[in-house]
C-alpha cells in the first residue's frame, strides 16, 4: 500500500532489472511531466516560468516509446505528474503501456478533473498508487489558494473513491504561512480519508513561488509549532499514517540534499521530451537539456549529457562548499534556489548558513514574512495573471 513498493513482477524479474540498474546507475523511478497546463492556479507552483505549451507536449506514442525505453534501462517506478496529468486524454492508455512494459505506476494529481469513471478505468489498467495534493483541511482557505472553486471538495471526493477502488493514497499537502496553522487538522483529515502517507510539503522559493514568498513565508514560530505536531502526530499515528516532514531550509542550519544530488538519483521527463536533472532545472538559464526526440537514448542522456554532468558530484563546487565536510551529504543544496536567489546555479545555495548570501537573503524572508503581506500572484496557465486578497481566488 505505499508508494515505494515494487510491482508484483517476479524477483527474478526485479533483480535483472536492479542489476541493469546499477550498470547504467539509472534511477528506480522516474517522472513523467505529461503536461503543465492545469485548472489549479497555486501561487507556488514549481513548474518553470516558461511553460511547455499544449502544442509541444509529446504524443501518446511517443511517451509510450519512453515507457518503454525506461523499463527496458532498469527504471521500476514510473510517476505521472504534470501541471495535472489527468489533462491528458491519454492517461488511461499510457498507464496500461506502462503496466505493460512491467512499470509501478502512481498518478500525482490535484484530482480536480478525475471522475470515479476515470478513476475506475486507470484502475483497471494496473495504476498501482494514488497522491492527492491538499491545499488546506477546508474550502475557504484550500479554495482560496488553490484559485479554484470547489477544488477541496471535489479532492476529498476523488480520495474516497481512491479507496474505495483499494487504491494507496498518498496525501500531499503544500505547507505555508497562510495554512500552517490547519495542519493538525490536514493530518486528521489525512487519517479519516484512510490515507497510508502524509507529506507535509513545505513551499521551496524558486519558479513562480518566489513570486509570492512575501505571502507564503512561514514564521519561525509558526515552523517550531509545525515541527512539535509533526513530531507528536508521528509517534501517535505510528502504523496508521507515515507523515513525511522535512524543516524548510529557510529556517534549516544546512540545506536539502536537493533531488538526492544533481544527477545522482533521480530525473524527470518534460511534457515537450526534454530529460531533466529536476523538475524546475530549466529555470536555470544557459543549461541546454537534451531531449527524447533528440537521436540519444535516455541512458546515454542521463551518463553523458552536459545538463547532467554539469553539477554532478562534488567537481563543480566553489567554496565553501569545496571544503566542507557535509559536501557529500547535500551535495551543496538546490541549484534551481541558488540560480533562483543569487543569478548563479553554480554558487552555495544560499539557504546555508554558510552561504556568503545568508544572512541577507534569510533577513529579507524574515521581514517578509512579518510583514504579513497576504496578497496571491496566482499562477493562471491561460497566460494571465491574477492578484487576490480576497477569500475566493477564481
Ligand atoms: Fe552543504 Fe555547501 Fe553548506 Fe557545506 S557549505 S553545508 S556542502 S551547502
Ligand atoms: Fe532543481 Fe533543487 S529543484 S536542483
Amino acid at each position: 500500500k505505499t508508494a515505494g513498493a515494487a510491482p508484483s513482477d517476479g524477483l527474478a524479474v526485479l533483480e535483472q532489472k536492479r542489476s541493469t540498474a546499477e550498470t547504467f546507475g539509472i534511477p528506480l523511478a522516474v517522472l513523467a511531466e505529461l503536461t503543465h497546463r492545469c485548472p489549479l492556479q497555486c501561487p507556488y507552483c514549481s513548474n518553470p516560468i516558461e511553460l511547455d505549451r499544449g502544442g509541444s507536449e509529446l504524443t501518446t506514442d511517443e511517451w509510450k516509446k519512453v515507457l518503454s525505453e525506461l523499463a527496458e534501462i532498469g527504471v521500476l517506478q514510473i510517476h505521472f505528474s504534470g501541471g495535472e496529468p489527468t489533462a491528458r486524454k491519454d492517461l488511461v492508455e499510457l498507464v496500461q503501456h506502462a503496466t505493460d512494459v512491467g512499470l509501478y505506476s502512481n498518478l500525482i494529481t490535484s484530482a480536480v478533473l478525475l471522475t470515479k469513471e476515470k478513476l475506475s478505468a486507470l484502475a483497471d489498467a494496473g495504476l498501482c498508487h494514488v497522491q492527492i495534493s491538499f491545499q488546506g483541511n477546508e474550502p475557504i482557505v484550500a479554495d482560496r489558494v488553490a484559485g479554484l472553486k470547489n477544488a477541496h471538495e471535489k479532492k476529498i471526493e476523488a480520495a474516497k473513491w481512491t479507496r474505495e477502488l483499494d487504491l494507496p493514497l498518498t496525501v500531499n499537502a503544500v505547507m505555508h504561512r497562510q495554512n500552517l496553522h490547519q495542519l493538525s487538522d490536514i493530518i486528521q483529515m489525512a487519517v479519516d480519508l484512510d490515507a497510508d502517507r502524509l507529506e507535509v510539503a513545505n513551499v521551496q522559493y524558486y519558479g513562480w513561488a518566489l513570486k509570492n514568498r512575501a505571502a507564503l513565508m512561514p514564521t519561525l514560530e509558526q515552523i517550531e509549532e509545525t515541527s512539535r505536531i509533526v513530531e507528536e502526530a508521528t509517534t501517535r499515528l505510528k502504523g496508521i499514517l507515515a507523515i513525511d516532514y522535512v524543516v524548510p531550509d529557510y529556517y534549516a542550519l544546512r540545506p536539502k540534499k536537493c533531488m538526492g544530488g544533481w544527477g545522482r538519483q533521480f530525473f524527470n521527463i518534460s511534457p515537450a521530451g526534454k530529460v531533466l536533472p529536476c523538475h524546475a532545472a530549466e529555470s536555470i538559464t544557459g543549461l541546454e537539456f537534451e531531449s527524447v526526440r533528440s537521436n540519444h537514448s535516455i541512458a546515454w542522456i542521463w551518463q553523458n549529457s552536459e545538463a547532467f554532468n554539469r553539477y554532478r558530484g562534488t567537481g563543480w563546487m566553489p567554496e565553501p562548499c569545496k571544503s566542507c565536510e557535509f559536501r557529500e551529504i547535500d551535495f551543496g543544496g538546490c541549484r534551481c534556489q541558488a540560480f533562483a536567489l543569487t543569478g548563479d546555479a553554480g554558487n552555495t545555495d544560499p539557504a546555508c548558513t554558510l552561504s556568503p548570501m545568508h544572512e541577507q537573503i534569510f533577513k529579507d524572508a524574515e521581514r517578509e514574512a512579518a510583514a504579513h503581506q497576504d496578497r496571491f500572484l496566482y499562477r493562471n496557465f491561460a497566460g494571465g495573471t491574477l492578484e487576490t486578497e480576497g477569500e475566493h481566488g477564481a
